[in-house]
């Protein structure tokens, strides 16, 4: 096994060698563009320390997690056009660097490059990551239909959220650490805890997202603050406030939300500070925990080696105190 710090390295080598100017310059260099940005690599990582936990080097897991990688870009690149979000990763959205049509083709041909990288292995394997590949991608866009529908909607639950983050993020994480587990041939148990894992991280992860795009420090977020409260996004923070509040403040957030608003900088100081006061801001970070700690227990019903179990669980403790 390795640190996290080196499969990190490992995945920005490899898309490195990978990555080769092509024609039409207005195609690929969007692609190398967002590749290039960084991020925190957290679904390539997991895949290629899952196929070490099983015991098969992170090399065979290479193309599966650059293809999970180039997966998740191309999804940025559509959110932030869905989203209107002016940043990633700290530098200008590819629709707003070049032009909205220019995101949708370099996002439709990451798509496709993402598949491409299945391609490097055996039909048995090939067929099993494909599978899964599909399935998510699938689930991911029907995620990410639900929370722009939810924008304009009064009514979402929190069961209909909590779906709603399970297909538009956890589901990739998730499928990201079992395609480790596929690529080592573990057995199903261990392959479906792994993947229920994964899934119970996501969740906590999107929690996590949710509370620092109000919350985050904008010097080190890498994304507009308060991007969510602009779009009205029906995210945690906004659903408990609208269980907790009184009435008067239920009305006053869902004033701010009904676009009646002057100026956004007011829009969003008011609602935070909603969030803030009604106890959601406490809430949710108690849910991160609650699906946090829920993915250790799936992680103690694992058959692995203790040590193993621990790298997960540090992993897991790790994303649940970060910033960006
Ligand atoms: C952002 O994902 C989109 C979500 C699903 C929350 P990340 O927070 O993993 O983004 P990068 O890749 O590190 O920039
Ligand atoms: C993104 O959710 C999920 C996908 C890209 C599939 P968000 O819209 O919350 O992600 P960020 O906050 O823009 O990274
Ligand atoms: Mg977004
Ligand atoms: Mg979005
Ligand atoms: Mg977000």
């Amino acid at each position: 096994m390795h640190s996290v710090s080196q499969y990190q390295e490992f995945v920005i080598e490899y898309l490195q060698s990978q990555l080769e100017i092509k024609e039409p310059k207005n195609l690929y260099e969007p692609i190398h563009y967002i590749l290039g940005l960084g991020g925190k690599r957290i679904r390539p990582v997991l895949t290629i320390m899952s196929a070490e936990i099983f015991d098969v080097s992170y090399k065979k897991a290479l193309p599966a997690a650059l293809a999970v990688e180039v997966f998740h870009n191309f999804s940025l690149v559509h959110d932030d056009i869905m989203d209107d979000a002016p940043l990633r990763r700290g530098n200008t959205t590819v629709h707003e660097k070049w032009d909205t049509n220019t995101a949708i083709l370099s996002g439709d041909a990451m798509l496709i490059l993402a598949y491409q990288y299945f391609e490097y292995y055996e039909p048995k394997i090939f067929r099993k990551l494909a599978k899964l590949f599909s399935k998510t991608a699938l689930q991911v866009c029907e995620g990410q239909q639900l929370d722009v529908d939810f924008e304009t909607r009064q009514d979402v639950t929190i069961p209909e959220y909590m779906k709603m983050i399970e297909y538009k993020t956890a589901v990739l994480v998730a499928a990201a650490i079992k395609m480790g587990a596929i690529i080592a041939e573990a057995s199903t148990e261990n392959s479906d805890l792994i993947y229920d894992f994964g899934l119970h991280l996501g969740l906590a992860f999107q929690l996590q997202d949710d509370y620092l795009d109000a919350f985050g420090d904008p010097e080190t977020f890498g994304k507009q603050v308060g991007g969510d409260i602009i779009e009205n996004k029906k995210t945690y923070l906004y659903l408990k406030t609208m269980e907790f509040a009184d009435e008067a403040d239920k009305q006053k957030l869902s004033d701010l939300f009904s676009n009646k608003v002057i100026d956004n900088s007011v829009k969003i100081e008011q609602t935070k500070e909603l969030f803030v006061n009604s106890g959601a801001a406490v809430a949710t970070q108690k849910a991160i925990e609650a699906y946090t700690f829920k993915a250790f227990e799936l992680l103690d019903q694992m058959k692995i080696k203790e040590d193993k179990r621990e790298i997960l669980r540090a992993f897991g403790q790790r994303l649940m105190g970060r910033k960006v």
